[in-house]
């Protein structure tokens, strides 16, 4: 397997009136070819933040420490390989487009800058084709963005984003305005692409989705991916208390139950380092664990808690 992309202690802290708040915190992870991994967790979790990593538009009061390289080389400066090598779908659809100039001329702009030869015919077979895919007809070009729905512009988007044939795709939350039968075809759509030997990364809140379609999950909890693996084997054997809890509460998994349980509390802004996210919350949690200090973990599955920490080498 190759790898394409790493994060090497990859680490973004916001500066705050109450402090620095850290939303990524010290990531070890290998991406190789063909892994279709989703990346889950509640809000404030920082997977958007992770993306705006990667895209390198880091806010002003964020500081970022570690690295992230792509094919082997650091992405020191990201723009070099936006579009064509890593395109990114950002959380907003709505803000995504500029609202005084036609659909047509914003989805044009990526493919003239990275495929100059192609002629207009040839850009509007490709864009007709790709829109395809995504059930939209080729009208839509000729619109504003203001003159269509939340549910189009995203499609629209992913839709932009494929017709560059990127070597990896991150998309964060990109189904989030869709209807179920938009949501599967986007989800396998991403699923054959990755079977032909791309990388997509795509962070949602749809965990049961996430389990379906992607190969490997990463369940992000502030700042830190506490469980990464295989979809199936983490679905049939969470080992994190984090993980464990957010499956148990999929609607799935209480057919029978009249209410759905919850994870009891919610992701509180972090402003420590070292110790367990997790530990407020864990209905497992042991004394040692506010001081446990994890070590750098760079095999391809890890659980990032005590109760494993033998097994590092998963
Ligand atoms: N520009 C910013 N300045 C200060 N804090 C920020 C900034 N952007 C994000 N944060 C904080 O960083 C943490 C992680 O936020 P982030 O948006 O990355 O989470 P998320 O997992 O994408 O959440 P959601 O699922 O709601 O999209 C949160 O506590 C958030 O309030
Ligand atoms: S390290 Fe301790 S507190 Fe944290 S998740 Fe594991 S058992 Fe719970
Ligand atoms: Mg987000």
């Amino acid at each position: 397997m190759e790898e394409i992309l790493k994060f090497k202690n990859f680490s973004m802290a916001y500066n705050t009136n109450k402090g620095k708040l850290i939303a990524v915190n010290k990531i070890n992870l290998s991406i190789f070819k063909g892994d279709y991994i989703a990346i889950i967790g509640e809000s404030g979790c920082g997977k958007s933040s992770l993306v705006t990593g990667i895209s390198g538009l880091i806010p002003k009061n964020c500081e970022v420490s570690g690295e992230i390289e792509y094919n082997k080389s650091s992405i020191k400066n990201p723009d070099k390989f936006l579009g064509k090598d890593i395109s990114i779908i950002m959380q907003e659809p709505m803000n995504a487009f500029n609202p005084t100039i036609k659909i047509l001329k914003q989805t044009e702009e990526g493919l003239k800058k990275h495929y100059p030869f192609m002629t207009k015919e040839e850009r509007l077979k490709r864009m007709a084709f790709f829109l395809n895919k995504f059930y939209l007809e080729g009208d839509v070009l000729r619109k504003y963005p203001f003159q269509l729905s939340g549910g189009i512009k995203q499609r629209i988007l992913i839709a932009s984003s494929m017709m560059l044939n990127p070597k990896i795709i991150v998309a964060d939350e990109p189904t989030a305005s869709l209807d179920l039968d938009n949501v599967k075809n986007v989800l396998n759509i991403f699923k054959i692409y990755a079977e032909s030997g791309n990388t997509v990364i795509l962070i949602t809140h749809d965990i049961l989705n996430a389990f379906k379609f992607a190969s490997k999950v990463a369940v992000m909890y502030a700042g830190e991916i506490v469980e990464y693996k295989p979809s199936g084997e983490m679905f049939k054997n969470p080992e994190h208390p984090y993980t464990k809890a957010l499956i148990s509460c999929l609607p799935a998994v209480n057919k029978n139950k009249k209410f759905l349980p919850v994870v009891d509390g919610t992701v509180e802004e972090r402003y420590f380092e070292s110790g367990c996210p997790f530990y407020n919350r864990c209905p497992l949690k042991k004394e040692e664990c506010g001081s446990y200090f994890k070590e750098p973990l760079f095999n391809e599955y890890f659980v990032s808690c005590y109760l494993y920490k033998q097994r590092k080498d998963l």
